[in-house]
């Protein structure tokens, strides 16, 4: 069997498939599909300083080859992620990625200086969700520089900055948190997106636009993780729509050092362990002895 095994900063992941943030809340319902210390790591719904209730009326929706939702950051509050579920999750023997979100510069600091009192590893630092008001600090080069380097100054954990798809130049953006001290980049987040109840000729969502997730996104999400490679030397963990094994391989052909999987596991919550073995067959089946081996080679054509 290939050595799975993969770094970020110093932290080893035993494998490069991490559920990603917000599609299974702190881990306690999906526990009972298969034993967590099979994934190389879990991202935890993004958590803010104080409990959010999310948005009001209906929050998620299928749609063609993926989904729509707008549920708003609900989340019970980093005192209580603190107390009630960073323990369970810290003895799952997976890598656990503190995700967390701030409606400013002041909340992000007050959310580190908690988590910096903890064994929390990582941070993911969400400078991008769609659904929350307020234009998010990640949608501009300057933004993401200032609260990267706020919280790098603040902490000694791995610190991985989630970017949004929603602006003109990701690599850019990359660049800035690069040169700001971030560890490494986590993207996509989901896109802006929309539906329309034509019976009630109101938005489907009471927030108007939602975000779009899943396997639709994922040549969207390709693109950006090469575009990334391209722009930075620190590693890439690589977002969006994320269903297969082949898929896997792609991203981190483009570049990425891992992969989040989100809106798969709706349809199949042992799609990550899937993503796992389809993995290692290829490498198996290719003679590949390490994933290492295979990032960052796709060869651009020539123009
Ligand atoms: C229901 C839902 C809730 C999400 N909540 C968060 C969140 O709290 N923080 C965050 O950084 N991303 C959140 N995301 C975005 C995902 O982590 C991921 O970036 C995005 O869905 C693209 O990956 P996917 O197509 O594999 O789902 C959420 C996605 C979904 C579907």
């Amino acid at each position: 069997m290939a050595n799975l095994k993969v770094n970020i900063k110093d932290v080893e992941f035993k494998n490069p498939v991490i559920v990603t943030s917000g599609v299974i809340g702190y881990g306690r319902e999906y526990e009972e599909f298969f034993d967590l210390s099979k994934l190389g790591g879990l991202a935890t719904k993004g958590t803010t300083l104080h409990k959010r209730n999310g948005n009001p009326g209906k929050r998620i929706v299928e749609v063609p080859s993926g989904l729509l939702f707008s549920v708003g950051l609900q989340n019970p509050g980093i005192d209580y992620y603190i107390a009630s579920e960073l323990p369970n999750l810290l003895s799952k023997g997976t890598n656990i990625l503190s995700n967390i979100a701030g409606n400013d510069e002041a909340e992000y600091c007050k959310i580190v200086e908690k988590l910096n009192e903890t064994d929390a590893p990582i941070i993911e630092l969400n400078i991008s969700c769609p659904n929350t008001s307020g234009a998010p600090l990640g949608t501009s080069c300057e933004g993401t520089e200032r609260i990267t380097k706020i919280i790098r100054e603040m902490t000694d954990k791995t610190l991985i900055v989630k970017l949004s798809p929603n602006v003109a130049d990701i690599g850019e953006i990359a660049k800035a948190a690069e040169s700001s001290g971030a560890d490494a980049v986590s993207l996509i987040n989901s896109i802006h997106a929309m539906k329309i109840d034509i019976n009630t000729r109101r938005p489907f969502f009471h927030n108007n636009v939602g975000a779009y997730s899943g396997e639709a996104i994922f040549p969207i999400a390709l693109r950006m993780v090469w575009e990334v490679a391209n722009a930075v030397n620190i590693p890439i963990l690589g977002i969006g729509g994320v269903t297969t094994g082949e898929e896997a391989i792609q991203m981190i052909m483009a570049g990425a050092t891992c992969v989040e999987v989100g809106a798969a596991i709706f349809r199949n919550p042992y799609a990550p362990l899937q993503i796992i073995d389809e993995i290692n067959a290829w490498l198996d089946a290719k003679g590949i002895q390490d994933i290492n081996e295979i990032r960052g080679v796709v060869q651009p054509w020539e123009r």
